[in-house]
């Protein structure tokens, strides 16, 4: 079943621009422009808050969404891990918009957290990639992700699957708000269906990035930072890095590293750095200024404008193709994957089957 791959989260991880394009279909018509989503009875126009739920990768798309249902639907987002979320007594108004996401739709935190939000009187919305899964068969709206089945432990195309739907969500989200023109909405069907073919430039650096594997497997720590959606995509990195390989990795916050965890850094941690270009981008710079001053080794992941900019000094650099920031998440996880699968890969990890990790974590 692996074909040519050597492993499941290798074959995953490059099945990833077929199954987004499949997943979009769902979400967006092109010929007219729209984005759409599942025929439900729900009027998105009524949504004042959205709170989102989930755990471990699931939890990190749910905090790149944060980013887009603000700034795009100016929307309130509250966001927390299930874990959390389900024993502090979060205060949940009447008629609020409760999201929760999850490949398995089995994930035992987050479907405690999912009954919970029903009886506090929310409406319940899912994304998720088992149809079949526990989730779905109690969500009031139903986001299917079309990945197909997610056999590696570590997440990958369900993780792109996810972010795919909940972009057309935040679409969706800012045109029954108001706040989107018939103009941008074409816009943005047309960055969302670029979004496949992007992915696919970036597997091309499969070899240039397999070839960065013995920058980082010796390592530590190693740190990932980044602003904006690039944060979350920042603390995805860390955490698939932990799992396949067993090196003790952090996202940050690019702004937060001079608030401690700059502490760490010497020629001894490398750190991976997410910046596309734009308007953040002058800004994490500077940070990366204040690592490379500590010895810090950077690997920075930018498009070719930014790599212009600041590539030098970098002890490798990978070139992403330059994309509207609504699909930037999508194409840089494919880098950060890829990394962690090929330190895995060197190390000689066990890598679809993480020691201590099960694929669905169905006990609390
Ligand atoms: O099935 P779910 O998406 O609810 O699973 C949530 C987490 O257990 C899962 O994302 C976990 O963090 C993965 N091993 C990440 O690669």
């Amino acid at each position: 079943e692996k074909g040519n791959y050597r492993h499941f989260m290798q074959k995953e991880i490059f099945e990833q621009p077929i199954v987004v394009a499949q997943t979009l279909q769902s979400y967006v018509r092109p010929f007219e422009g729209k984005v759409a989503l599942p025929d439900f009875d729900f009027d998105l126009s009524t949504v004042n808050r959205v709170t989102i739920v989930a755990c471990g990768t699931s939890f990190y798309a749910g905090m790149v969404a944060k980013y887009w249902f603000e700034q795009f639907a100016r929307v309130p987002v509250d966001i927390d891990v299930a874990s959390e979320f389900r024993y502090r007594q979060p205060v949940l108004e009447p008629g609020g918009l409760a999201l929760f996401i999850s490949q398995s739709g089995e994930t035992a935190d987050t479907l405690a957290a999912l009954r919970h939000a029903r009886e506090e009187g929310q409406t319940i919305a899912v994304v998720v990639n088992v149809p079949t899964s526990s989730m779905a068969r109690e969500a009031d709206l139903l986001l299917p992700t079309h990945a197909g089945p997610e056999i590696g432990v570590a997440s990958t195309k369900a993780f792109t699957c996810q972010l795919s739907v909940l972009a057309a969500l935040a679409a969706n989200l800012a045109r029954a708000k108001g706040r989107l023109t018939e103009d941008e909405e074409r816009e943005i069907v047309e960055h969302l269906r670029e979004a496949p073919e992007a992915m696919n430039q970036a597997l091309n650096h499969d070899e240039d990035i397999a070839g960065m594997a013995h920058l980082v497997a010796p390592a530590r720590d190693v740190l990932y930072l980044g602003r904006g959606p690039d944060y979350p995509m920042a603390l995805e990195g860390a955490l698939k890095l932990k799992e396949i390989s067993y090196i003790h990795a952090e996202g940050y916050a690019a702004g937060e590293m001079k608030h401690g965890p700059i502490a760490l850094i010497d020629d001894l941690v490398p750190v991976i750095v997410l910046a596309p270009s734009g308007p953040l981008f002058e800004k994490t710079v500077s940070n990366m200024q204040e690592v490379r001053a500590r010895g810090g080794k950077i690997i920075l992941i930018s498009d070719a404008k930014g790599l212009a900019e600041a590539g030098e000094g970098c002890v490798a650099t990978i070139e992403m193709p330059e994309v509207h920031p609504l699909i930037a998440p999508l194409v840089y996880a494919v880098p950060v994957q890829l990394l962690a699968y090929h330190v895995a890969v060197a190390k000689g990890t066990d890598v679809d089957q993480p020691r201590n990790l099960a694929k669905s974590v169905t006990v609390e």
